[in-house]
């Protein structure tokens, strides 16, 4: 079982960008916690992080035929991005969309998500620990063969 863990813009400043939201774990801390939790439950991790919206799309473009899963924070492109959201609702397979800050606390703008609509579902205010909880849930839908899945029409 191979999952994706894409990280978007700025994620990769994590553990010194506003702890006081995002606290204090690196991205390098958290795609190992998901690698060794994947690990532990069967599953392999693939893990990408990029600042541009087209290198987060030509990677999931290039992956996702040998992949099961996604996982996703896709930063700030969540709420601007039809491109990213169009290449994520064209995959086959579970999609997972997290958040490390309880967007729906902060600036009305991070209240709408465009991802949302096309993903199984979201993790959302759990800090760095919603990638784990992501894992676990991603995994948990394969090995049983059943997930949500939403109409392509939602907005
Ligand atoms: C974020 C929330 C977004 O609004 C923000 O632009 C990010 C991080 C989060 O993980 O809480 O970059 O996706």
């Amino acid at each position: 079982m191979r999952i994706l863990l894409i990280n978007g813009p700025n994620l990769n400043t994590l553990g010194s960008r506003e702890p006081e939201i995002y606290g204090t774990a690196t991205l390098a801390d958290i795609e190992r916690i998901v690698a060794d939790r994947a690990a532990s439950l069967g599953a392999e991790i693939r893990a990408f992080q990029a600042n541009g919206e087209g290198e987060l799309i030509d990677w999931l473009q290039r992956e996702q035929p040998e992949a099961d899963g996604l996982i996703i924070n896709a930063g700030a492109f969540t709420h601007t991005s039809l491109a990213l959201r169009d290449a994520v609702a064209a995959v086959a397979f579970p999609v997972i969309e997290v958040h490390i800050s309880n967007v729906w606390k902060r600036e009305e703008i991070r209240h709408h998500s465009l991802l949302s609509p096309v993903v199984a579902g979201a993790i959302v205010g759990l800090g760095a620990h919603g990638y784990e909880l992501a894992i676990e849930a991603l995994v948990r839908m394969l090995k049983r063969n059943d997930w949500p899945s939403l109409p392509r029409h939602a907005t």
